[in-house]
């Protein structure tokens, strides 16, 4: 949720609408695989904020992009527990 009110004023700031459109949540069993679902959505989420950081720093958004990358801190620390969860390494999610 704070991940969300940062997004959110950081859109409202820049003169942007924020949605509300939130993704799918992948129920399957066993439990192992729920696990696997929410890693995926970690890496992608990692991928999308790596992308919007580079983007800010583009535009010379810096202090935005300083804010992404705390909640890229958050995210690597849930993708690098779920991982271990799963007894597998963090992927490597620096390509597309
Ligand atoms: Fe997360």
């Amino acid at each position: 949720m704070a991940h969300a009110l940062t997004i959110a004023g950081q859109i409202d700031d820049l003169g942007g609408q924020p949605t509300v459109t939130v993704k799918p949540v992948k129920t399957s069993e066993p439990e192992e695989n729920m696990l696997r679902f929410d890693l995926e959505n970690e890496n992608d989420t990692i991928r999308a904020y790596r992308e919007r950081a580079r983007q800010c720093e583009a535009l010379g958004e810096y202090a935005i992009a300083e804010q992404i990358r705390e909640i890229l801190i958050d995210e690597q620390e849930h993708q690098t527990d779920l991982a271990t969860a799963l007894g597998i390494d963090a992927p490597d999610v620096s390509r597309s």
